[in-house]
């Protein structure tokens, strides 16, 4: 449910909010992509217009709608993402990269439809990486007045290298934003789920906050901490 104009934490503010997975063209009817289902993003952006926001809301492939009321832009693949992202942080006090943006791409996409020629070797794909969208909106927002909040997202797992925090932690530092929402990935985990499960990481030296839920009290409850981090920021 919106408030009245005016009203809500977020009121007057606009918030970028990226959703869903990039999709990263094979040929014409083929394509790789990640099984990012869209619904935190949905979640955030019902959040943010409840606290009174104006959304701007840049949507890889989902598997939901996006709630009514947003500024839409629909994209495909990371480069379009990255053009859609640029163009609508300029001017958002607060830019959310809640997508899962492919990391790399094929280095060559076909114009007609790949076929298999008997007789012929397995095609193999050659991949390059797609730029860091969210690290380049960091730089961006340095280079002008930095009055702008910037949140990531990580699916993180452990490995040998460490565990789920202290890859957040160096992801956070890595990527420059000012919140770092983590989820804990595995099989079975999160992706498509209706619940989940979360730790915010701040850049400004405030203790790491859990949230869980449903994907609405995720949302609400990192919606509330950018609201909090907003004041403290830039008081
Ligand atoms: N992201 C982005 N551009 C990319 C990749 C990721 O903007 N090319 C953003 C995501 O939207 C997310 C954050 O960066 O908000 C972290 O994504 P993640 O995949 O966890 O980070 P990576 O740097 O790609 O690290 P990894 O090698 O662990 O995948
Ligand atoms: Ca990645």
């Amino acid at each position: 449910v919106e408030p009245p104009a005016g009203a809500g934490p977020l009121a007057g503010c606009t918030v970028t909010i990226s959703a869903g997975g990039t999709r990263e063209a094979l040929d014409p009817v083929r394509f790789l992509g990640n099984r990012s289902s869209g619904k935190q993003g949905a979640a955030l952006a019902a959040a943010a217009l409840a606290a009174g926001a104006h959304v701007r809301f840049l949507a890889a492939h989902m598997d939901v709608q996006p709630p009514a009321g947003v500024e839409l832009v629909r994209v495909e693949s990371a480069l379009e993402l990255r053009e859609a992202a640029l163009q609508a942080a300029a001017g958002s006090d607060v830019v959310i990269m809640a997508a899962a943006v492919a990391d790399f791409r094929p280095a060559e996409v076909s114009h007609t439809k790949i076929k298999k020629s008997d007789g012929e070797d397995a095609p193999v794909v050659r991949l390059v990486r797609n730029p860091d969208i969210l690290h380049e909106l960091v730089e961006r927002r340095n280079a002008d007045s930095g009055k702008q909040l910037i949140v990531g997202f990580a699916a993180e797992t452990g490995d040998e290298h460490g565990n789920v925090l202290e890859h957040a932690a160096a992801k956070l530092k890595r990527k420059g934003c000012d919140l770092l929402v983590v989820n804990h990935v595995g099989v079975g985990r999160v992706f498509g789920q209706d619940e989940n499960s979360v730790v915010i990481l701040s850049g400004h030296g405030v203790e790491p906050q859990s949230a869980s839920g449903s994907k609405s009290d995720v949302a609400a409850a990192v919606i509330d901490r950018i609201g909090d981090e907003l004041s403290r920021v830039f008081p």
